[in-house]
């Protein structure tokens, strides 16, 4: 929704109320006489949806030449000398009975009812509709409240019939399971017996209810408008950075809305980003420092135990055991979840305090930096381009990156765009494909490379030549093409994906990169990042301001990880992170355990936290710290403090000054100005960057002005597998650290199964179903198998990180693919 300033010479003349107004040619009526400060009552009409009149309470009285009528201005287009009266007693008439009307069945609930204080039908029935009620028959009653899905309640009585939440359903998500059912005066929106709303977006359809007829279980009787309080900030559940509103009540977050930022998320929410507020709220959040017991000394009576400390007294255990120790034995993991602000404080911490560069934000399930910073960079905007050609490579953006699988959704159903989609399995995209070509493990470099016209189609494994070919002559017939580029299934490796961006980047696409963790991003602008310096430099110049540079290259985790397993490193710093589920390699992220001190800069307790020996209490971005997020596109956006981090917590960037203050060192910042001065100094891409301008870019966010430096990744091929192959892709909800603190979204994954193609199942002699035992050289599972045509016969496919089943036990990272057998277990 792009609402530029009308064109005179190109817009079209209309009158409204008697004044003049130029109105965009095209535009609905609803919105011109909006822009112009008059503002038309609705309650079906959507900004971001198709109109279908379905209230009629947009009514106003027009007239095209051919006498004044009433029409619904949602349906409604401006056209050069239209008269319009919004104002006129027959527009009052029909807003009245309109009202009227829709109040015959309407309960008297508003003392009980969560939309009571924001309600459009509150608001509009006394600004637009009639004084009493004459119906006094018995009104219609339903079963209320009735759980729809996991969040969403229904209470059938308030609903409107205004066809939001269903347009919302089946139009913008593609889940169609929430319908109008019966008919006259029996209709009424439900879902069908069986097919709850187990949609990954129902809770938008609890934002545009314009009536208290869905709503969200988290937020039930929790607050009423007039008691909560809000700033805007944005979601750092996923990369994506999608804008949102925090809610709070009595120093307590209570709610997140999504709020429509035009390039980015179109006001639109998964549920992971708007119900993970829970977290925050959580009986699990650490609040003071913690110690392990026998640290203390041999007198402690608490042994190994993780006790309470004090600030110095955590503080002083980090200086001791970093006291002499050569940079090179020191290691940074984690730091995806902290702000822009937080991720250059550690990253001048790390490397300019300490002189280490063993510290990796990705923990060995991204894109390299050098992809990240080299390849040229899309925005949302021009990936979902009406007409354009998207390829998406390595990632399922319904499983993980929720709010910009609506956009490509839209794009690709709405706007005429083409998909083509090269995956190691189906994914949420693939129905809106065009060409779906689910690779061989470990081809997809090479089926990229054939799409994109620079190698044979042939010999692609699963991957038929005809089929390839489609999509090798949709590619070369597009106008204009962007990638969409995750880093693909977690049992395959080998920079393959790296590889299959620069080679689409080379045949002259842009390319829109999808990290995994929220703020990688931030990270590699802020240096926080193996190779890189502030600024994404990946040179070695001291930045201004910096006392030195570390004297050694380190590639992240896979280093970090081997000279762990060598006893090569001393201290771990580990924020924001769970390297002990989450590394995808049990063995690389057992070699952690050989460390010495560990320790979590944490918001939660999690496995890693539970075993480190100092525990430092963060405050969680989104809602407790002030400072920016830097998305997918490179775009900066705020994050600001609603509440008071819980207990001692402290900002993430205020730590590292702590520990840097704790080894003798000046940081030179002691609050968020001073450390933007200090980040403009070390990094030209940041020169003109501040609070304020942060502040002020308003719903867009603010882009830096980068120079895409061309593509460095080398365009070797990696052979496929023989055999079967393991594919481990990401889930919406799995067990990550966040999840496991949402009450509400904790138990919603699935129960973990092993995919293959039936023709796999069957040539194992296997049954959809049947138990079966997957082996790897490093381990084996035993879990259900079910049959899905979305994986190639050469594969298996078992979600990462899930709670019932760690798929990280089968997982070689040493190897491009992980080779696996699979048989009944007896
Ligand atoms: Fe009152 Fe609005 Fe709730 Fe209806 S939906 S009961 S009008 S607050
Ligand atoms: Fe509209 Fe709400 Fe009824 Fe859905 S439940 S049709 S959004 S009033
Ligand atoms: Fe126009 Fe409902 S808003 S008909």
């Amino acid at each position: 929704m792009t609402t530029t300033e009308p064109n005179t010479e190109t817009g079209v003349a209309v009158t409204l109320n008697g004044a003049e107004i130029i109105a965009n040619k095209g535009e609905l009526l609803i919105d011109a006489a909006e822009r112009h400060g008059v503002y038309i009552p609705r309650f079906c009409y959507h900004p971001r949806m198709k109109p279908v009149g379905m209230c009629r309470m947009c009514l106003v009285e027009v007239d095209t030449g051919r006498g004044p009528a009433l029409q619904p201005s949602c349906m409604l287009n401006v056209s050069d000398g239209m008269v319009v009266d919004t104002e006129s007693d027959t527009t009052k008439k029909a807003q009245d009975g309109i009202l009227e009307f829709l109040l015959i069945n309407h309960p008297l609930d508003c003392p009980v009812c969560d939309k009571g204080g924001e309600c459009p039908l509150q608001d509009q029935t006394i600004a637009f509709g009639p004084g009493e009620s004459r119906f006094v028959e018995e009104k219609r009653h339903f079963e209320k409240p009735i759980p729809i899905s996991d969040v969403v309640y229904l209470d059938r009585e308030r609903c409107i019939l205004c066809d939001r939440c269903t347009r919302f359903a089946s139009d913008v998500a593609g889940d169609p399971l929430i319908h109008f059912q019966s008919r006259g005066n029996q209709t009424e929106v439900n879902t069908f017996p069986d097919e709850p709303f187990s949609s990954y977006f129902s809770g938008n359809t609890v934002q545009i209810c314009p009536v208290g007829a869905l709503t969200a279980k988290p937020y039930r009787f929790k607050a009423r408008p007039w008691d909560l309080t809000e700033t805007a900030s944005t979601a750092v559940t996923d990369s994506v950075g999608a804008r949102i509103t925090v809610q709070s009540s009595r120093n307590e977050v209570l709610r997140y809305l999504g709020v429509d930022s035009d390039p980015v998320n179109w006001g639109w929410l998964s549920d992971k980003e708007r119900f993970s507020f829970e977290a925050l709220n959580s009986d699990a959040r650490v609040t003071t420092p913690l110690v392990r017991g026998d640290s203390l000394g041999s007198a402690s009576a608490d042994g190994d135990q993780l006790v309470e400390a004090s600030w110095s007294k955590a503080l002083g255990m980090i200086s001791t055991a970093l006291e002499g120790v050569d940079a090179s034995r020191v290691a940074v993991l984690g730091g995806a979840r902290l702000t822009n602000e937080a991720q250059y404080a550690w990253a001048k911490l790390a490397k300019s305090v300490i002189g280490t560069d063993h510290v990796d934000t990705q923990m060995d399930d991204g894109l390299s930096p050098e992809s990240l910073i080299d390849l040229p960079k899309a925005t949302i905007d021009d990936v979902c381009a009406p007409g354009g050609t998207i390829v998406v490579v390595g990632v399922d953006p319904k499983e993980t990156h929720g709010s910009l699988f609506l956009r490509l959704r839209h794009a690709v159903e709405h706007d005429g765009a083409t998909l083509i989609e090269i995956n190691e399995r189906s994914s949420g995209l693939t129905p809106y494909a065009a060409h779906s070509l689910v690779a061989t493990p470990g081809s997809v470099d090479a089926v990229a490379a054939a799409v994109a016209g620079a190698d044979s189609v042939d010999g692609l494994g699963d991957l038929d030549a005809a089929t390839v070919r489609a999509a090798a002559a949709a590619f070369a017939a597009a106008d204009s093409t962007t990638v969409v580029l995750g880093s693909g299934s977690l049992a395959s490796k080998g920079h393959m994906y790296d590889r299959a961006g620069a080679i689409l980047a080379v045949a002259g696409a842009a390319v829109l990169p999808l990290p995994h963790r929220g703020n990688t991003m931030g990270a590699i602008d802020a240096g926080l990042a193996p190779g890189v310096l502030p600024g994404a430099r990946l040179d070695t110049a001291k930045p201004a301001g910096w006392d030195k540079v570390p004297s050694f290259t380190s590639t992240g985790t896979r280093d970090i990880v081997a000279a762990a397993g060598a006893g090569a490193i001393d201290v771990l710093f580990v924020i924001g992170a769970d390297p002990r589920t989450d590394i995808p390699d049990n063995e690389a992220a057992k070699a952690l355990q050989n460390i010495g001190m560990v320790i979590a800069v944490e918001t939660h307790l999690n496995a890693t936290s539970l075993a480190a020996d100092v525990v430092l209490p963060a405050a969680a971005a989104a809602a407790e710290v002030d400072g920016s997020f830097t998305n997918i596109e490179g775009r900066l956006s705020p994050v600001a403090r609603k509440v008071t981090p819980q207990g001692t917590a402290r900002p993430d960037w205020m730590i590292a000054v702590e520990i840097a203050a704790a080894l003798g060192h000046d940081m030179e910042f002691i609050d968020l100005d001073e450390l933007w001065d200090d980040y403009a100094m070390a990094s030209p891409l940041h020169s003109n960057v501040n609070m304020a301008a942060i502040a002020e870019s308003g719903t867009s966010g603010l882009m830096l002005d980068r120079a895409s430096a061309g593509v460095a990744v080398g365009m070797e091929g990696q052979g496929a597998a023989s055999g079967l192959s393991l594919i481990s892709t990401r889930t919406m909800y799995d067990a990550g650290t966040t999840l496991a603190h949402c009450p509400s979204l904790a138990g919603l994954a699935r129960t973990t199964v092993a995919a293959m193609h039936p023709a796999t199942l069957s040539s194992h002699g296997l049954s959809d179903g049947d138990s079966v035992i997957v082996r790897s050289d490093r381990g084996s599972l035993t879990l259900p198998c079910v049959a899905d045509e979305g994986v190639p016969t050469s594969g298996v496919s078992i979600a990462f990180n899930q709670s019932d089943v760690s798929a990280a036990l089968l997982i070689d990272s040493r190897r491009a693919v992980t080779a696996v057998t699979v048989e009944a277990a007896s």
